[in-house]
């Protein structure tokens, strides 16, 4: 029987691309293995946010060209597969196939003809949603995309390139998925994209859907305990969105809205042309819908031209509206992107020392927020046992993760549970009853 091995980097998009990779080899009569020597097929599922993604890659494509067997198919799909293209043969000539993140349903094609090399980064297609088979048993988390692309086109992002202009899958597809989800296990349900709150699918009728008539669709489902969104652009958080939150009660009260800096001119660079005063106000409308709602936020540091006053904003705002659980990134210049030509281009020790700032301030917002949890009861979602196997870790409704001691046979997949101590990593806690 033939093996194929595949490692995922990146997002949860590409998480969810690996998870439909893995299940289209299955449906082929293959096994997967982790040992790269034994595999007849490997496949580096790709990032290409930051050089770094791009530079880990290729490192792992070195390493994997002297262990694996000669004869075995090797490739990249994903996003380091678009941003470098045909470069990518050149580089490592070994390289059997090299296929876009919408491509990679185009894998079989050359399982027939391996002798060939196989290039495809083309856009533009949902097709790589038809065709592949279903997963069987749907993990307690669901990650459902729900569109592709991002039509935003900010200064520093290699995305817009990647994975295209914004493509909506078709309602009814995406229910379908959901409620399979949830016959085969699933209880919270994750809608994926990179600018989720974008949805917007129109069908034949010319009845149009947004991302609230999905949530409205899904939370009926019995087996659907909890529902959440990610990522979301702040200016399309449009009202309809926001009252689910209020009407909505297994929507959870936790939101990733980036807003990578608190200083208009640098938000203007970065071609995020919202007012912050306008995102204030967002925030607002948030938490008089749903009080206990927390906030989530990128951020990036040293964007070109960044002064010491725009980054202070970033601290600042970041302060302001109290965000939890945020991703604090340096800037990292990216092929095909605008910023990555632009004058002031900030040194890497400014960076290195901005980030280490920003970081400490968020990483006290989070310890404070993770401290005002102590003694009370959260609705939790089982997630595994903890590395010692004696321990069983829970993920909160804020996406915090919860030690609860005792033995995980005894797991129950969701819980209320007794939160007892707390520190800016993690929580521990009981169960209520
Ligand atoms: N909305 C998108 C976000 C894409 S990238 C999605 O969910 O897919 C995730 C984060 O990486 C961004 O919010 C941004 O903070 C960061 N990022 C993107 N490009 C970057 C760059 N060139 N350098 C540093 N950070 C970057
Ligand atoms: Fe990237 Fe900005 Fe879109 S961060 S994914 S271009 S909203």
């Amino acid at each position: 029987m033939k093996k194929f091995f595949i490692q995922t980097f990146g997002c949860q998009m590409n998480v969810y691309d690996g998870q439909r990779i893995a299940a289209m080899l299955a449906s082929r009569g293959m096994t997967e293995t982790s040992d790269v020597s034994d595999a007849d097929i490997i496949i580096l599922n790709t990032c290409a946010v930051r050089a770094k993604a791009t530079d880990k890659v290729f490192s792992a494509l070195g390493r994997i060209r002297r262990a694996k067997k000669t004869d075995a198919l090797f490739g990249i799909v994903g996003c380091v597969a678009r941003e470098a293209g045909a470069d990518a043969f050149r580089r490592i000539p070994e390289l059997n196939f090299v296929l876009g993140p919408q491509s990679y349903h185009k894998l079989p094609a050359l399982l027939e003809n391996p002798d060939s090399k196989l290039l495809n980064i083309d856009l533009g297609g949902l097709e790589k949603f038809d065709d592949l088979p279903r997963m069987s048993r749907s993990p307690a988390v669901a990650y459902i995309p729900i569109q592709e692309g991002c039509n935003h086109c900010c200064t520093y992002c290699i995305v817009p390139y990647t994975r295209g202009r914004e493509i909506s899958r078709p309602f009814d597809d995406v229910i379908q998925d959901c409620k399979h989800a949830a016959e085969t296990g699933a209880i919270e349900i994750c809608f994926l994209g990179q600018n989720v709150n974008g949805y917007k699918y129109t069908d034949r009728e010319g009845r149009t859907f947004r991302l609230s008539d999905l949530i409205r669709a899904v939370a009926p489902l019995p087996a659907v305990k909890r529902i959440r969104f990610t990522s979301s652009y702040p200016t399309e958080m449009t009202d309809d969105l926001i009252d689910m939150f209020r009407t909505e009660p297994k929507l959870l009260p936790f939101l990733n809205m980036p807003i990578q800096s608190g200083s208009p001119d640098v938000l203007t660079r970065m071609n995020r042309p919202y007012d912050l005063n306008l995102y204030i106000d967002i925030v607002d409308k948030l938490r008089r819908a749903r009080p206990d709602i927390q906030i989530s936020s990128d951020f990036i540091v040293g964007f070109p031209g960044e002064t010491d006053s725009d980054f202070e904003q970033t601290v600042d705002i970041a302060k302001r509206i109290k965000y939890i659980n945020s991703y604090s990134f340096k800037y990292s210049p990216r092929p095909h992107t605008a910023a990555a030509v632009m004058q002031n281009q900030i040194p890497e020790n400014i960076k290195a020392q901005r980030l280490a700032e920003l970081d400490a301030a968020l990483n006290e917002l989070q310890r404070t927020f993770n401290e005002s949890c102590i003694n009370s009861v959260l609705e939790c979602l089982y997630e595994g046992p903890d590395k010692t196997g004696r321990h069983m870790v829970y993920r909160t409704p804020y996406m915090q993760q919860c030690i609860v001691a005792g033995n995980p046979d005894n797991a129950k997949p969701i819980a209320g549970i007794r939160i007892t101590a707390a520190n800016k990593a993690s929580l521990r806690g009981e169960f209520a009853d």
